[in-house]
């Protein structure tokens, strides 16, 4: 007797076949004959493991217009808007924002998110507001937070005392923002600095590194040494990285074995680095997105973060991974068919590494968290932004929804359109 059996599904390398599911677990996968409480037929559509987002920050979340619209558009508006609006909010309203922010990730399949949380003031109610948060969604989303100094670590007079009291109250991962500091020196210490930091405290370590359209910006490659050295391989991210993309290709051939050999992971977030990068251009005008398919090709994992949604930075989102996914194929150009399935990869499987989730997946043994797609296959997913027909996390059914089907009336003509491959 399974609690809840998921019928005839597509799963995303193809294969099709039920998965059955007791208590939080997945218990049998391929073709099964058995009694359960709860079914979902899932013939012809995609059955996934959930979406998973490696890069955002909650605590800013849904507050776009507070206190006012970032009208120039750039990253420093943003962060100087942001920095009159965390003195304002008060704990309840980052929490109400931040929980809603998870209904809607819920909805959308999006059951595991990194989210960056800023620990500049001195109040630390960002922190406190997300170690809420964290409580308050935990049966439901996987949520770690990194402990990060926006502001700069060494740029403001407690930035670095501020850190280490985030991860004494419980923050999960070390964060960083080399670029940010007041000189090129002064970043690289910061990274030897909070290397050393995460290295010591056996955390995981996620660095926003050289989110800049700066060609000669060289975080990366410090922070890299800095995670060989301390062997913290797929445990460290790096997150942007988008003055890789205006770097020269001789010193970019130097450094990607460099990020190779450390076994660091990267998180590009495209509909962010497409609407802030290259401001100060003319044209042409720089895309910012770092060099996604030449990492992959290097064997990094990269996986695609979506960072804002209506904030300070960015007036749009709705949690859907397969927008950030649709945007980051665009920009990066990742047209084949293999690449296009990489993409929903990377917002599935190689976000989970990069997180480093645990039971991970669709096999025996994995948590039962799934979503349950309309779309045939991945790639069909990705062009229709499909609905999420189902979402089971820990083995619950926390939503469903009906078909995006629509009735058309043309010419006296009824009928009804489905924007599925009709062959697929
Ligand atoms: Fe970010």
């Amino acid at each position: 007797m399974f609690d809840l059996l998921i019928k005839g599904g597509t799963l995303p390398d193809g294969t099709v076949g039920d998965i059955g599911i007791r208590g939080d677990r997945i218990v049998a996968v391929g073709r099964i004959e058995g009694e359960a409480r709860e079914v979902i037929d899932a013939t012809g559509d995609l059955v996934s493991p959930p979406f998973v987002d490696p890069h955002f920050h909650m605590d800013a979340t849904l507050s776009y217009g507070l206190p006012r619209v970032n009208a120039s558009g750039t990253l420093l508006e943003g962060i100087a808007l942001w920095g009159e609006l965390r003195d304002i909010a008060t704990v309840d309203e980052m929490v109400d924002r931040a929980v809603t922010y998870c209904d809607w990730a819920a909805s959308m399949g999006l059951l595991a998110i990194r989210t960056h949380v800023d620990t500049t003031p001195d109040h630390l109610r960002g922190v406190e507001a997300m170690l809420e948060v964290k409580r308050r969604v935990a049966s439901y989303i996987d949520l770690q937070l990194v402990a990060f100094p926006q502001d700069g670590l060494y740029r403001t007079k407690t930035g670095r005392e501020n850190v280490i009291r985030a991860l004494d109250m419980g923050v999960d991962v070390v964060g960083g923002i080399p670029h940010f500091e007041r000189t090129m020196e002064e970043g690289a210490e910061s990274l030897r600095d909070l290397g050393r930091i995460a290295s010591e405290r056996g955390l995981m370590w996620d660095v926003h590194c050289d989110e800049t359209d700066d060609p000669m910006s060289r975080h990366v490659e410090t922070m890299a040494r800095e995670v060989t050295r301390h062997g913290l391989g797929g445990r460290a991210a790096g997150s942007h990285l988008t003055s890789m993309h205006s770097m020269d290709n001789y010193y970019v051939s130097k450094l990607m074995p460099l990020i190779a050999e450390s076994g660091m992971t990267a998180i590009p977030n495209p509909l962010i680095n497409i609407t802030l990068q290259g401001r100060h251009d003319t044209y042409p005008k720089r895309r910012g997105l770092t060099r996604v398919k030449e990492m992959q090709a290097q064997g990094i994992t990269v996986g695609w973060g979506q960072d804002c949604v209506m904030d300070p930075w960015y007036s749009l989102g709705t949690a859907d991974m397969l927008d950030v996914a649709f945007m980051g194929l665009h920009v990066a150009q990742m047209t084949h068919p293999e690449e296009m399935a990489r993409c929903f990869r990377m917002v599935t499987e190689d976000n989970a590494r990069i997180m480093n989730l645990e039971a991970y997946g669709l096999k025996v043994g994995d948590k039962a968290s799934l979503v349950v797609l309309d779309a045939g296959n991945p790639t069909e997913a990705l062009r229709l932004r499909a609905e999420r027909l189902a979402v089971v996390s820990n083995g619950k059914v926390i939503a469903r929804r009906h078909r995006n089907d629509t009735r058309l009336t043309i010419a006296g003509r009824p009928g009804t359109v489905r924007r599925r491959h009709p062959d697929r």
